[in-house]
């Protein structure tokens, strides 16, 4: 029976709903409209209708999403599990009682990363309420050691780390400035630059001396401040919806990390959307272990998105040997808890989900396909017009769009660019994301993020209808006079 089935039968619940003269009955995105809605999934397919004119369109899901897929959709595999975890959890406050697969999904995330880089973890139900949970458990760390005074956290400029009011504290970009009057003082949260080298290292310094430049200019800005009252360094590992995919630079987390060690300063690495598996180069986790040796990770990490892989709403919190010691030998004890942190339901799936990528070695494969991908962009889309840079790693990348790639001009922010080549894209078969602001606000990328089961042929699939929809929009602009 199909959800309209359903519908047509049982309309009597609908009440006054039916006398309201509204398309939507949703408080999301556009309000007054419905917004064209997915009505099926195979591997790494969807079917989105389109509420206005019915019409069904069977693409290509070149994003997942928001970056949250890895096994593939409609996953017979993963119906199973959901009714084997439906039959065996039972809920649980968190704050009186537990259940074994929180534990489990804990010691699973913790044995796949690398020896003594993380001891505990929170599970939450989103990205943005794990870093929000990471504020506070920061701010608790320092004052369990005594440390009253390490109220500050040093985020990026350009970044994004979620839409509740903490993590939007964190963040800076559009999303953040219309709400800045609500949040944090921005004197408690300040920003270093972003690492971004394709418009700030200048051209005269190796990706070494720029990674050197912000690594003083971070250092010089932690000895303003004054190091007692610095609480953490935030980053996300590799940048997503704010910046596009821009890789750190050689030397950069390891220098950040070395700072966070010599100030006494927690170091917190954003991993909810590059994470889990999306980019890890050894069949692992995290994303740092491209960048960072065992023994240099954080001390604190957020995870999301790919752990439920879309199925469940679950996000995370992970905890090195050292933050959690500091507990231990403290109050012993964390402050918070929300009513369905660590749920046995979404941890029993995600746990599950996790040993089939494992199994299937699909973290493997996204990091090649992904990086085959990367190549492949590079390649085909060399005699295009707008595409000025190709950024990212393993199954992650994005594409910075720009009205001359000699000049590096960006197109004017009311233009949409990013959103026009992501309809141009969808109208050819792909699902991507389109969004603006890695340029000080303005600029245009779009973003690609498959599921970790990607073959070569999808891979090139995906290439080839992104190369079509950027001749495409060349064609509009050069007929609009704008190109
Ligand atoms: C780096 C990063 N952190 C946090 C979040 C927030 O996660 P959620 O949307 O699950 O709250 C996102 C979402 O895109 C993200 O990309």
């Amino acid at each position: 029976m199909t959800i309209s089935e359903i519908n047509e039968e049982d309309r009597q619940w609908e009440g006054p709903c039916s006398q309201l003269m509204q398309n939507s009955f949703i408080f999301q995105a556009k309000i007054a409209e419905q917004v064209p809605k997915v009505i099926n999934g195979n591997g790494i397919r969807i079917t989105v209708e389109n509420p206005e004119n019915g019409k069904i369109t069977d693409v290509i899901d070149g994003m997942t999403g928001a970056a949250v897929g890895s096994l593939g959709w409609g996953d017979p595999e993963v119906v199973e599990i959901i009714n084997r975890a439906a039959r065996n959890t039972f809920y649980s406050y968190p704050a009186i009682l537990g259940n074994e697969y929180s534990e489990e999904l804990a010691k699973f995330y913790i044995s796949n990363s690398p020896p003594n880089a993380f001891a505990a973890a929170l599970w939450t139900l989103s990205g943005s309420e794990a870093n929000e949970n990471e504020l506070k458990i920061i701010r608790q760390y320092h004052v369990e050691k005594g440390n009253f005074n390490k109220t500050k956290f040093i985020s990026r400029k350009t970044s994004y780390h979620g839409f509740t009011l903490g993590a939007l504290s964190i963040s800076s970009n559009a999303r953040a400035e219309m709400f800045q009057e609500i949040l944090l003082p921005q004197n408690q949260c300040l920003k270093m630059e972003a690492c971004y080298p394709y418009r700030n290292k200048a051209d005269n310094e190796t990706l070494v001396q720029y990674s050197d430049r912000l690594l003083l200019e971070l250092e010089m800005m932690i000895l303003k401040e004054d190091p007692k009252t610095i609480g953490a360094v935030i980053l996300e590992t590799l940048p997503g919806t704010s910046l596009g995919t821009s890789p750190p630079t050689p030397g950069y987390l390891l220098g950040i990390r070395k700072l966070c060690t010599k100030y006494d300063i927690l170091f917190m690495l954003d991993e909810v959307m590059c994470g889990t598996g999306r980019a890890n180069p050894n069949g692992g986790l995290n994303c740092w272990e491209n960048y960072l040796s065992p023994e240099e990770g954080p001390d604190i990490q957020s995870v999301g998105k790919t752990l439920g892989s879309g199925y469940v709403t679950i996000a995370g919190v992970l905890l090195s040997p050292k933050v959690r010691n500091v507990f231990i030998e403290g109050s012993g004890s964390i402050l918070g808890s929300h009513t369905y942190s660590c749920h046995a339901f979404n941890c029993f799936v995600a746990l599950e989900i996790q040993k089939r990528v494992k199994k299937l070695k699909l973290t493997e494969n996204i990091f090649k396909m992904g990086n085959y991908m990367g190549e492949l962009l590079i390649e085909k889309l060399v005699d295009t017009a707008i595409v000025g840079d190709i950024r990212g790693l393993g199954g992650f990348w994005s594409l910075e769009l720009v009205k001359n790639s000699q000049t590096k001009e960006i197109f004017p922010l009311s233009s949409n660019m990013a959103y026009r080549l992501q309809d141009k894209c969808f109208e050819n078969g792909l699902n991507i994301m389109g969004t603006q602001g890695c340029a000080n606000g303005s600029g245009d990328i779009i973003l690609l993020a498959p599921a970790f089961i990607v073959t070569k042929d999808d891979i090139e699939a995906i290439v080839h209808i992104v190369y079509m929809s950027i001749k495409d929009l060349e064609q509009e602009l050069m007929d609009e006079g704008i190109l």
